[in-house]
């Protein structure tokens, strides 16, 4: 059984530092994604977002509107979502899919020029496309060659009949 209790999201700030620097992910899972100890500094249009859970940090990703978005999508609105992890000693327990689902209220709220997600999904990472479908994410049809293969570009729209 799921175990979601209190999960928030917020901006990174160095209290949670230590804690994400420990990160581990099985040498499988570590090929698809940076973990967070690779962004003790980020640049401007960079954000760091920390998945909390009951104050305890257990996931992480990076937002980005900087010029890279361009490589993902034409919108000029939207923002692109990379290295997204969730603590090895903390998956299966349904945190990423509802820091995924509270991204949508967070953005609107902390980035609101933003309607849309956009994100790249290696082609054998099976568990993240099923996490991204899941909730809403469609394929774009748009591919990318990564680091280790083809990706699929995902995205989400944010506001959908201009709500
Ligand atoms: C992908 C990842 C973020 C999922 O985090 P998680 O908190 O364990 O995922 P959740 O428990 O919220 O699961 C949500 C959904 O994801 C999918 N999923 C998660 N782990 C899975 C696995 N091992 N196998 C298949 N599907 C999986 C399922 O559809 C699941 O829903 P369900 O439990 O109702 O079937 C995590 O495995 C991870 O950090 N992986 C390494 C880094 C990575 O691949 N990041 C994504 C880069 S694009």
């Amino acid at each position: 059984m799921k175990t979601v209790n209190h999960i928030k999201l917020e901006h990174f700030s160095d209290e949670y530092l230590d804690d994400l620097k420990s990160f581990e992910l099985p040498e499988e899972q570590a090929q698809f994604t940076a973990l967070p100890s690779k962004y003790s500094e980020v640049t401007e249009g960079q954000f760091r977002i920390v998945i909390v859970n009951e104050n305890e940090p257990v996931g992480f990703f990076l937002l980005h509107s900087t010029e890279r978005v361009k490589e993902y999508t034409d919108n000029p609105n939207a923002m692109l979502l990379t290295s997204l992890s969730i603590n090895q000693t903390n998956q299966g327990k349904g945190y990423a899919k509802q820091a995924m689902l509270l991204l949508n209220e967070f953005v609107k709220t902390e980035f609101p020029n933003c309607n849309e997600i956009v994100l790249a999904v290696n082609h054998k990472n099976i568990p993240a496309q099923k996490l991204y479908s899941k909730i809403g994410y469609k394929d774009t049809g748009r591919r990318k060659m990564g680091p280790i293969g083809e990706q699929f570009i995902m995205s989400l729209s944010l506001y959908i009949n201009g709500k």
